[in-house]
């Protein structure tokens, strides 16, 4: 029996006589493989220079990467605002981790895999923030309360709410909830003022469930470009659950928590006053498409460093001005209409050139590039192009310090 299945067991069984295995069914999910330190040759990584890795490489440089964990930490600290990281970005234990050790509660996922991964890998204090809908959901749900009682997980029916608060109770279990608030993009999440006020209600009253607060997030704020743009519409889109937050706790519901916030948005949102906790995700990898946003201080936005970027090799030059690299559609994430950006030479222009190509445009470079050399590139969009790929080898300047698997897909 592995260590995962043991510890569930004791966990589960330690729950209540009602919590049968029928209930949550089947195998429990295993971490992400623990060994991702060899590379497909066998050869070990951790030791290797960044110049040996097989490409296309996902790498992280760890001294820009833990300049952004600290600087993001000192900012909630100073903003007096917790910080519960989105690990949508990373899918990854030990950057969770990380993120708790600099003073994190804890850390949002978007999937149950991801709840899975790192409830496995021991992170505590998860909060789901997509809802868990269906029996399969429910039941996986329920799996990593027993596991991380302090789970917590976003509502925005009375119908969810009343199959969550049955499937609960068979389970012997409390589920730890969020009224999900639509913010005006329609995504998920109930109608600030009275819908969500009703909802709320209902949630207090329904058995075997805790309503710990409210979670509201402003996509369409993020990537607003300028910064006095995005406060306007981060404001904007925020007041209506802000003030049905008031309203809530003025009629004596006990709402401790209210979560959102982006890395577009972490330096507004805690002057709005109310809000608890930053789901921030992007700001420990950055990405073109926050470069661009712009920033409090000029148009580029660099306020957390590019620590993510992908290896590739130039795998074909037969013209001067041109280069084809061994990294398109499968290396890079490509929901965003641009793509990744070379970090040297400078003046090189991507574009795609197939699944495993991507071309660059010379004409405008800064230096001379040759068959076989390899290309560093910013990634166009990070927490997409993390899930392409099984492992981060974080780099100490130009070696590989770490191999971190990513929990990446669906499971
Ligand atoms: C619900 C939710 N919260 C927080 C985030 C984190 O946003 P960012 O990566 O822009 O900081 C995301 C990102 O998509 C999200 O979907």
């Amino acid at each position: 029996m592995t260590t995962s299945r043991r510890t569930f067991l004791r966990h589960g069984l330690g729950l209540a006589a009602a919590a049968t295995p029928a209930l949550f069914g089947g195998t429990p999910p295993s971490p992400a493989p623990a060994s991702t330190a060899t590379l497909p040759d066998g050869r070990p990584a951790v030791g290797l220079s960044k110049h040996d890795l097989p490409t296309p490489a996902l790498v992280l440089d760890l001294d820009v990467f833990e300049r952004n964990l600290a600087k993001m930490a000192a900012h909630a600290k100073a903003a007096g605002i917790a910080l519960r990281p989105h690990a949508k970005t990373h899918k990854c234990v030990e950057v969770a981790r990380r993120q708790i050790a600099a003073g994190a509660l804890g850390v949002c996922v978007a999937t149950i895999r991801e709840a899975e991964a790192l409830a496995a890998g021991g992170i505590r204090g998860l909060l789901i923030t997509s809802e868990m809908v269906g029996p399969d959901k429910i039941r996986r749900l329920l799996r990593v309360t027993a596991q991380a009682p302090d789970t917590m997980s976003v509502v925005d029916d009375a119908g969810h709410a009343e199959q969550l608060s049955a499937a609960a109770r068979s389970a012997g279990l409390t589920l730890n909830l969020l009224l999900d608030l639509d913010p005006g993009s329609r995504r998920t999440g109930i109608a600030p003022g009275e819908p969500a006020k009703a909802l709320a209600r209902t949630v207090a009253r329904l058995p075997h469930l805790r309503l710990r607060g409210i979670h509201c997030y402003s996509g369409s704020s993020a990537h607003v470009v300028g910064f006095e743009a995005r406060r306007v519409h981060s404001e904007k889109a925020m007041a209506p659950a802000i003030a049905t937050w008031h309203d809530l706790r003025r009629d004596g519901l006990p709402l401790e928590i209210l979560s959102g916030g982006s890395t577009g948005t972490y330096n507004i949102d805690p002057a709005f006053g109310a809000m608890t906790e930053l789901q921030v995700g992007s700001y420990v990898f950055m990405d073109v498409d926050y470069r661009r946003i712009g920033g409090s201080r000029g148009p580029l936005y660099d306020d957390f460093g590019a620590a993510l970027r992908v290896i590739a090799t130039v795998i074909s030059k037969t013209e001067r001005q041109r280069a084809t690299v061994d990294a398109g559609f499968k290396a890079f994430a490509t929901d965003r209409k641009f793509g990744p950006e070379l970090l040297e030479p400078t003046g090189a222009v991507f574009s795609w050139g197939g699944d495993e190509h991507g071309i660059l445009d010379l004409k405008e470079a800064s230096r001379e590039v040759a068959r076989g050399d390899r290309l560093e590139f910013i990634v166009p969009h990070c927490d997409p192009n993390v899930n392409l790929h099984d492992r981060l080898y974080c780099l100490r300047g130009e070696h590989v310090e770490a191999v971190w698997p990513v929990a990446r897909g669906y499971g």
